[in-house]
């Protein structure tokens, strides 16, 4: 355990130089210079709080797609007038949108189908759409966004390189939509959960998700380009500054993108899961852990996900029960485990766990360095995401990262679970735009 703990421990020491190594990759991004953060621009100004009327708003993100009308009442508040959602992969046949056989006309029909099933359901009218498409995007402007790479495993051909919003307003008029419904904003997730929690407080200046997938946007307070506030969107998950140990190194080569989203691969849901897979089943091979006749059943990439960890973290019984049917119902047959090899279980899930959260905290650091080098204002961190509101403990972790290298000067610093952002937001988006 001694070697995995070395592999896997993040120092203080670690996260302060991984601040300014991603603080220097901020500012090189921003002016244009080469920087494994790409620094997109949103074309986004913060909303006041005061913008009104009903819109629609498609979330779509990798796993689950969301579409919604919604109403912006103004004074910070809204409602929610009707909702549809859908998972990407059809639990029942597996057919899954993401993968490369299907074409971009497919993955578009669907979303304009679930665009159509909430008009169904609302009142007649003409409506402005936001569009949060969580994947790394140039934008020409607030309603033009090339798709630059895919992420978080889809590979849906015909996508990369083209104008998701023109894919979209397409499909749209397959269904004799374009009349009703007027693409207005195309954002990130982090920018739609800035947004929607901005919109009911002005302290909130960075917005990041910490689930499937792993980034963070800002407020810049003068955007260099365009001499005005504007979000950028960081693609923190690209971060390449970073050592890999061993297992980073197996799965990155494994992967469908070697060598790209590094810091994705050692925080998100996604990977952390097929991390976790990994040591274990490395662990039956060497005969440190289970049996091993068990180890076939680690055998299937990606077979692990964040959920698993957190499953394994939430026991607290002395007896470890939890994982103990933890294990029972994902290894049919392995239950008769000691209870030194379910410690060890949770042990490496603490491991891979705290990493993720020492990680993303070193990372709202440098942001953090670069808005307010001195920290002496107060900023609001808004975090959306399952891993940051399901895993236990993992909020607390990335707190006390913080307060390990700022002291005291960490109270000035609020981060704020922001469930639902990406659907609202898209919503705030359409009526800035
Ligand atoms: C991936 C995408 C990024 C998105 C994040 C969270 O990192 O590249 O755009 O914000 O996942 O969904």
């Amino acid at each position: 355990m001694k070697k995995l703990v070395s592999e896997f421990d993040i120092s203080a020491e670690q996260i302060q130089d991984i601040a300014w190594k991603f603080l220097r990759a901020i500012e090189s991004g921003l002016s244009g210079e080469n920087s494994s953060l790409k620094m997109l621009r949103s074309f986004l100004r913060p909303p006041t709080g005061e913008e009104t009327g009903k819109y629609l708003s498609l979330d779509f993100g990798g796993t689950n797609v969301r579409a919604a009308l919604i109403e912006l009442c103004g004074q910070s508040y809204l409602r929610q007038i009707s909702y549809q959602a859908q998972l990407l992969a059809d639990p029942v046949t597996g057919y899954d949108l993401g993968s490369p056989d299907v074409t971009a006309e497919e993955l578009n029909a669907f979303l304009a189908g679930l665009i159509d099933d909430v008009l169904m359901i609302s009142p007649e009218g003409v409506y402005g759409l936001g569009y949060t498409f969580s994947f790394p995007c140039q934008q020409l402007n607030l309603d033009q966004a090339r798709l630059l790479c895919w992420a978080k495993g889809l590979q849906t051909k015909g996508v990369v390189d083209q104008d998701v919003g023109r894919l979209l307003q397409n499909a749209l008029a397959k269904r004799n939509l374009q009349d009703r419904v007027k693409l207005k904003a195309i954002l990130n997730d982090t920018v739609a959960t800035l947004l929607s929690a901005k919109y009911r407080d002005k302290e909130v200046d960075i917005g990041s998700i910490i689930g499937t997938g792993h980034n963070t946007c800002y407020l810049e307070p003068l955007e260099p380009l365009h001499n005005e506030p504007m979000i950028i969107n960081v693609e923190a998950g690209n971060f390449n500054g970073l050592t890999l140990n061993n297992y980073d190194l197996r799965l990155d080569h494994n992967s469908e993108n070697p060598g790209e989203q590094c810091l994705e691969k050692m925080v998100s849901g996604k990977y952390i899961g097929e991390l976790f897979r990994l040591i274990i089943f490395d662990r039956i091979e060497q005969g440190l852990l289970l049996n091993s006749r068990d180890k076939h059943f680690f055998a299937e990439p990606y077979s692990l996900r964040g959920e698993d960890l957190s499953a394994l973290l939430a026991d607290k019984t002395a007896e470890l029960s939890e994982v103990a049917a933890w294990l029972g119902k994902y290894a049919v047959g392995i239950n008769s485990t000691m209870l030194e090899s379910r410690r060890i279980l949770v042990e490496i899930a603490v491991l891979v766990g705290s990493r993720s959260a020492r990680l993303v905290a070193a990372t709202y650091l440098g942001i953090l360095l670069h808005l307010d080098p001195l920290v002496d204002r107060k900023h609001v961190i808004a975090v959306d995401g399952s891993l940051y509101a399901k895993m236990p403990g993992y909020a607390a972790q990335v707190n006390s990262a913080l307060k390990e290298i700022l002291g005291s000067k960490a109270e000035k610093i609020t981060i704020r679970a922001n469930q639902g952002g990406s659907v609202v937001g898209a919503a705030i988006a359409a009526a800035l735009g």
